[in-house]
């Protein structure tokens, strides 16, 4: 008997069912190629669902995710709804809830582009720090209006993600980026830097604490000087899309929101958004959701898949098959077949 995999998917807004069922498509000519077999949950969870039910999800739906063995997601975000709204309703509930504390990102170069050999992989604290709801408004519509917004960083937070980033860099180059501000943060990136450097002292690697607006320098100026970064919830989520401009587009960037306990589903999804300027007309890229679908399949165990997928995603852009956002003409689904061609090749 072949082993079966449950994955809940949310393709969710805008170009996001547009670039799941290409990643969804690939998946299944591996299940086939590599015997094992996905059964795909599709929830219609997102924008829609909230214009009718008044929720971006049903009451239970994390309890309805939790049976799973992974999560699928596409973007949410509408521009007739607040981004906090949709992005607090669905996304920011399920890492919280299932304690998806890492979110991986790697950055590569792209085959075909100009600019240095990229290979980093960024560690973003995915579940306190910046992204707190801790805080208020008050006087509002009066002149002393003003909003308070409080960072939580707890030792805890850092000390596991700062591990997993370790743990990657002693099989990489043995030192960690760590992104920090304590020079004008006072409170919170002091102690963020105290622990980081606990924690890579006791695995044994190297740290190099670097100022976030030094960093953002450097990832342009010098990318190929940084391997395995490590960052709070805010700082990681700009560094990633700055990595996969850096990269070529931000059509490309993937991730994977990680329970490394696995206690819960974790959670694999592109980096970028629901992109309604592009929306509905067939040339987003789907190379971020295909990377993204090849991480879920190496988080699930299916090794060899995921490294047939990584590289039949690499290999089509080697090819000179693009979308526009990389310069090229062709369109998602032109693309997609590229890579299941590739796939069938191997
Ligand atoms: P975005 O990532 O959706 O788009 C930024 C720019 O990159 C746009 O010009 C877009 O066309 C382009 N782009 C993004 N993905 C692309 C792809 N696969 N192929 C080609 N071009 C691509 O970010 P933006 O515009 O800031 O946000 C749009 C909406 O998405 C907002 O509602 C926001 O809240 C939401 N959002 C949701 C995320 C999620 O669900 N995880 C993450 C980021 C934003
Ligand atoms: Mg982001």
């Amino acid at each position: 008997m072949s082993t079966s995999y449950t994955v809940d998917v949310i393709a969710g807004d805008g170009i996001g069912p547009e670039v799941v069922p290409a990643a969804i498509a690939c998946v299944d000519r591996l299940a086939e190629l590599h015997g094992f077999a996905v059964d795909w949950r599709e929830r219609d969870w997102g924008s829609e669902h909230h214009r009718r039910h008044g929720a971006m999800m049903p009451e239970d739906g994390l309890e309805q995710l939790r049976t799973g063995d992974a999560i699928f997601l596409g973007a949410v975000g509408a521009p007739d709804i607040p981004d906090h709204v949709t992005l607090w309703g669905l996304l920011i509930p399920i890492r919280r809830a299932f304690r998806q504390y890492v979110n991986l990102r790697p950055v590569k170069s792209l085959p075909g582009r100009p600019g240095p050999e990229l290979d980093m992989l960024i560690v973003r604290e995915n579940v306190e720090g910046e992204y707190s709801e801790i805080g208020g408004r008050y006087g509002q519509g009066t002149p002393d209006e003003a909003a308070i917004q409080e960072a939580v960083f707890t030792r805890r937070g850092i000390e596991r993600v700062t591990r997993f980033a370790a743990e990657r860099a002693l099989e990489r180059s043995g030192t960690i980026v760590s992104a920090t501000k304590s020079n004008g943060i006072i409170h919170t990136m002091p102690f963020w830097d105290e622990v980081v450097a606990e924690v890579a002292a006791d695995a044994g690697v190297r740290v190099d604490s670097v100022l976030i607006d030094a960093l953002a320098a450097r990832f342009v100026l010098a990318p190929a000087s940084i391997d395995v970064v490590v960052a709070s919830n805010l700082f990681g989520d700009i560094l990633s899309d700055l990595g996969a401009a850096i990269a070529g587009s931000i059509g490309i960037a993937p991730s994977a929101n990680l329970n490394p306990e696995r206690e819960f589903p974790s959670l694999f999804e592109p980096v970028h958004g629901s992109a309604p300027d592009i929306a509905g007309r067939g040339v987003a890229n789907p190379f971020a959701a295909i990377w993204s679908a090849a991480m879920m399949l190496e988080h699930l165990g299916e090794t060899d898949a995921a490294a047939a997928l990584e590289r039949a995603c690499f290999g089509a852009l080697a090819d000179g098959v693009a979308t526009a956002d990389l310069g090229g003409e062709a369109t998602t689904a032109e693309f997609t077949q590229a890579v299941l061609g590739r796939l069938s090749d191997m």
